[in-house]
């Protein structure tokens, strides 16, 4: 039995896999509910479906290959035909944050790597504005702590406060990235500029990539628990 969230997350990505056809190059979201696309996805190759899918993420590499998904390396092929990938939060112009599993690096490569990016989603994932889930930052370990430190003037001088900046994972057992690197997950309240946010970071050395998806959702699939859906475009 799903709990009513699973439930919202299942129907969400069954319809989402119902929209991928025969020859297309899929990017593969990373996730809980991308993990039900992708088990979904596998049902349909496995039933004489024919994609090729570029993985966001180790984990969904694996879990490709095991429910019999075919999977390529990026850098192997062209423009991807369509990505599908989860998100933390989504706003009414499609900004989303992610990276609440911890990887959004790869997943704005890969979303940026595609004509179409659809964000499959449960309606808990709906918000006004931003923020209310901690921005993660994925910052490079050599020098981290001085990162920190410029993240933390940075969004003081942008009006944030008294921003709280967490290692994920904590001091003794930081959570690393597939590409090897720490993520800082920034509790911000409410991000007002999402956009000149995301710019004013990026540019501080030391950060790889943030979590603010800006101008990438072109569609939304929101799933309910009762298995209704909400699609837009
Ligand atoms: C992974 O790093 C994330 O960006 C996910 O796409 C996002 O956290 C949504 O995950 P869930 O589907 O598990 O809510």
């Amino acid at each position: 039995q799903l709990s009513p969230q699973d439930a919202a997350k299942q129907a969400a990505a069954d319809a989402a896999a119902a929209m991928i056809e025969d020859g297309m190059l899929v990017g593969l979201g990373s996730g809980t509910t991308l993990r039900r696309f992708v088990r979904s996805l596998g049902a349909r190759c496995q039933a004489g479906l024919k994609v090729t899918g570029v993985p966001t993420s180790e984990t969904t590499r694996a879990l490709a290959i095991e429910v019999g998904v075919p999977v390529a390396d990026l850098n192997d092929v062209g423009e991807l035909d369509i990505v599908f990938d989860g998100a933390d939060e989504i706003d009414p112009q499609g900004q989303m944050i992610k990276g609440g599993g911890g990887n959004l690096l790869w997943e704005k490569i890969v979303a940026t790597a595609g004509k179409r990016f659809v964000a499959v989603i449960d309606g808990s994932k709906t918000k006004d504005q931003l923020g209310q889930f901690p921005l993660p930052v994925e910052v490079i370990r050599f020098g981290w702590h001085a990162t920190e430190r410029l993240i933390r003037e940075l969004l003081i001088e942008s009006g944030y406060l008294e921003p709280k900046i967490v290692l994920r994972g904590g001091l003794d057992t930081p959570f690393v990235t597939d590409s090897g690197h720490y993520i800082l997950d920034c509790a911000l309240g409410v991000i007002t500029h999402p956009e000149a946010l995301s710019v004013a970071l990026n540019r501080i050395p030391g950060v790889v990539e943030n979590g603010l998806f800006i101008d990438i959702a072109r569609s939304a699939i929101i799933g309910e628990p009762d298995g209704a859906l909400k699609t837009i475009d």
